[in-house]
């Protein structure tokens, strides 16, 4: 799983430097060698090596990209001008920008390299509408039902905009990618946010509009029946929905939001807590 070009191998030792997982080290002719075992297949080796030397997993340096991105201003005004979109043009998007956001979703970090997320994506607006309807309708059901009613009062406040036939849930999106992971997973809870985050700004990089969907989420949770549609694996967890598709608006700036707090942490000596400051600290970060 790891060869070494001895004809490129300039022995520099940044691959060794790199490896977190400490699997590499110098042989007796001064070349990397690997302990299989404890690989955790991160290619940080094939990335990091100056000349090209390195193959890893299967892969060849000459198939990776060149790294040329230079412009953290694009990337700025991209974050800024982010936004919700909750008007869409009832069309598929293109498939060529469909499978570059499918594409993308490969390169997204996974805690521990887990890499097992699941991404299952409606990209046909018909079936985007099928799904819609499904749902819609059993919360409308449920919403004038009594014994039901009180498993969805969060849809509640939504009730009369869910009688005047208002999409509430999934903004009327000709699309949806739900991402899902092991249960298992080391960072089963963030690994699925992280996707969702770059999956939104390279999006909208391309002028897609996206919306992230707590309201989708949460009908995935009562409603197991969705997750067999979407086919989400056995021992897999819906995590979180995000929908897009081509905006139907245009956002002419960016917003101004209020600062969060953001400190820097001083120089200094660490406080003595009492007893009941320690165990309130203790229970918090419990929650
Ligand atoms: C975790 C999360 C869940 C959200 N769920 C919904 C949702 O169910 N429906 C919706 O219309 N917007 C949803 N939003 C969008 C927020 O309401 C939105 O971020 C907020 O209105 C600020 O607008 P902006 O994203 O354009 O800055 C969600 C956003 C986040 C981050």
């Amino acid at each position: 799983m790891f060869e070494v070009d001895k004809e490129k191998c300039i022995h520099c030792g940044l691959c060794i430097k790199d490896c977190s997982a400490k699997a590499l080290q110098f042989n007796d002719e001064n070349v990397p060698e690997i302990d299989e075992k404890k690989c955790f297949e991160c290619q940080h080796c094939l990335a990091v090596c100056p000349v090209g030397a390195i193959s890893v997993c299967g892969k060849k340096p000459e198939n990776s990209d060149k790294i040329y991105f230079q412009n953290p201003d694009m990337i700025l005004n991209l974050i800024k001008s982010r936004r919700s979109y909750r008007h869409y043009k009832q069309e598929n998007l293109s498939k060529d920008k469909i499978q570059k956001l499918k594409y993308m979703l490969n390169y997204v970090p996974t805690g521990c390299n887990f890499h097992k997320l699941h991404f299952a994506f409606i990209d046909d607006i018909e079936v985007m509408n099928q799904f819609r309807d499904y749902v819609n309708k059993k919360i409308v059901d449920a919403l004038t039902k009594k014994p039901v009613k009180a498993i969805i009062n969060k849809f509640n406040r939504h009730l009369k905009s869910f009688l005047n036939g208002e999409d509430v849930v999934f903004r009327g999106a000709p699309h949806m990618v739900v991402v899902s992971t092991p249960v298992d997973a080391p960072c089963y809870n963030v690994d699925p946010m992280i996707a969702l985050s770059y999956f939104e700004l390279y999006a909208q990089s391309m002028n897609v509009g996206t919306c992230w969907c707590g309201l989708a989420e949460f009908c995935l949770l009562i409603m197991p029946e969705l997750s067999d549609y979407l086919n989400i694996p056995k021992g897999y967890k819906a995590s979180y929905v995000m929908l897009f598709g081509e905006p139907d608006i245009k956002y002419a700036r960016t917003i101004q939001p209020e600062p969060f707090e953001i400190e820097s942490v001083q120089k200094g000596t660490f406080k003595k807590l009492g007893f009941v400051d320690k165990m309130k600290r203790y229970f918090w970060n419990l929650k």
